[in-house]
């Protein structure tokens, strides 16, 4: 029944670029990229990091919005579509279950930004005595029922959201958020700049260690981040896609979500970075560091109660938004393959990956000593889909575009028509992406 009525489609194709926008800037680029970029020494990660999103994260990202637009249809359905009863369509499975894992986690991390936001709200978090902001960090995701209330608490915002359908719940609240996001961040990083750890944050970010190339951890760590800032390889932008009317024009669509979510990252990290240095943290300090290190500007400057209230207030924003992409994916695959209506779809999915979440959430306490391949069970969550489950799903959507579809009907799709670029991009789906996600892999397991 369901497949009979007409799909919802975006109001705009600004509303599309937003939704974009919006779920392609999120917890990724504030809290992943600050600490994976001071874990994996700063400016060599940072370069190889750019290279990826040039020569990798944008053509696949034209890819999904091309097979999203030609097919009108979510990751899994989309395959079957465009090509059916090929093997491709398990990179659409591979999507559904990315959905699930990361969602699962980010929701943990959505929560803990949330409670901080409410902290400001009611004062600010208490700096513990000896142990700074770092102790009341510690303390507050390690206990077992309050970061389970926030992520509750994140995962219903989610789901009301997509329950609200594209153009009121999605694209509404993206126009909305994301302007006043942009805004703020770089009032942040400009008040930043002024503290006394600029100089060595920008030596940090900007000049690089050489010696960080010949580590092929940070290869892969760059490309699993390049990924997830994009939102890409699991089908989320394949199912926004799938939301545009067949009119819009796509290559300066991509172009823009991808420039404005890598200058994001950047103004986060010059946001973050000179407090780091500033306050003498470890810039290696791991998933809290942007907990841990903002608290101390807000406590510093005047007005920092309000803007740090501002701040954890758009953070948690931006994470909705991203949040909502991930559950889209989900529910789109449900509401077709089950006949479900969007509202249950959005409730019953929503509610599992909340449930799936809760061990993420433990295992910063009670269930500290559980380590999956030595890592805690969000961090293991976390490098399972971002190094994985991404780049496999990415190279799967480079091959298909890049092998699977006539070559005149993915020029066609994507609006290159018969151009240099357009061959250009043809060429890197076919050989340079997926050339390069095996040789990280390779790389990372130590063969090659
Ligand atoms: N890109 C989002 C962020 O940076 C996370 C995300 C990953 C969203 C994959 C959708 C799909 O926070």
């Amino acid at each position: 029944m369901s497949a009979l009525k007409t799909r919802e489609q975006w109001g705009s194709k600004l509303g599309f670029i937003l939704a974009a926008m919006g779920s392609a800037v999120g917890l990724g680029n504030i809290w992943r990229f600050s600490y994976v970029a001071g874990e994996s020494g700063g400016a060599a990660f940072l370069l190889i990091y750019i290279a990826c999103i040039i020569a990798i994260g944008i053509p696949i990202l034209m890819a999904e919005f091309s097979i999203g637009r030609r097919a009108q249809s979510d990751v899994v359905g989309s395959f079957e579509t465009i090509a059916p009863g090929k093997p491709w369509v398990l990179a659409g499975f591979l999507g559904v279950a990315s959905a699930f894992i990361i969602l699962s986690f980010y929701g943990v991390i959505a929560g803990w930004s949330l409670h901080y936001f409410l902290q400001y709200f009611t004062g600010g978090p208490a700096a513990g005595e000896a142990g700074g902001y770092g102790d009341y960090f510690v303390n507050f995701i390690s206990s077992p029922i309050q970061p389970l209330f926030w992520q509750f608490l994140f995962m219903a915002l989610t789901i009301a959201i997509v329950y609200g359908g594209i153009k009121k719940g999605i694209e509404m609240w993206n126009k909305i958020l994301m302007p006043a996001l942009a805004i703020l961040v770089i009032g942040l990083a400009i008040y930043s700049l002024t503290l006394g750890g600029a100089g060595e944050a920008m030596s940090f970010l900007f000049s690089p260690d050489w010696s960080a190339f010949s580590d092929p951890a940070v290869y892969l760590a760059a490309l699993g981040q390049a990924f997830f800032s994009l939102s890409l390889g699991m089908g989320a932008l394949i199912t926004y896609g799938s939301y545009l009317s067949k009119k819009e024009t796509l290559p300066s669509a991509a172009v823009s979500v991808a420039s404005l979510d890598t200058l994001f990252a950047i103004i986060a990290g010059i946001m973050i970075f000179p407090v780091v240095f500033a306050f003498g943290i470890s810039p290696d300090s791991g998933p809290g560091l942007v907990f841990i290190a903002l608290p101390e500007i807000f406590a510093e400057m005047n007005g920092g109660l309000i803007f740090g209230f501002l701040f954890f207030f758009l953070l948690s924003a931006a994470a909705i938004t991203s949040g909502v992409s991930l559950l889209e994916v989900a529910v789109a695959y449900f509401m077709r393959r089950f006949e479900w209506s969007r509202k249950k779809a959005a409730v019953i999915i929503g509610t599992i990956i909340f449930l799936i979440g809760i061990p993420s959430s433990l295992g910063n306490g009670v269930l500290n000593n559980v380590r999956i391949g030595g890592l805690e069970i969000l961090d293991a969550a976390d490098f399972l889909a971002s190094n994985i489950f991404l780049p496999l799903g990415g190279l799967m959507i480079a091959l298909f575009v890049g092998w699977g579809w006539k070559k005149t009907d993915a020029l066609r799709e994507s609006d290159f028509g018969d151009t240099t670029i357009g061959h250009l991009w043809v060429f890197v789906l076919r050989f340079i992406a997926p050339v390069m996600i095996m040789l990280v892999f390779l790389n990372a397991i130590g063969i090659f």
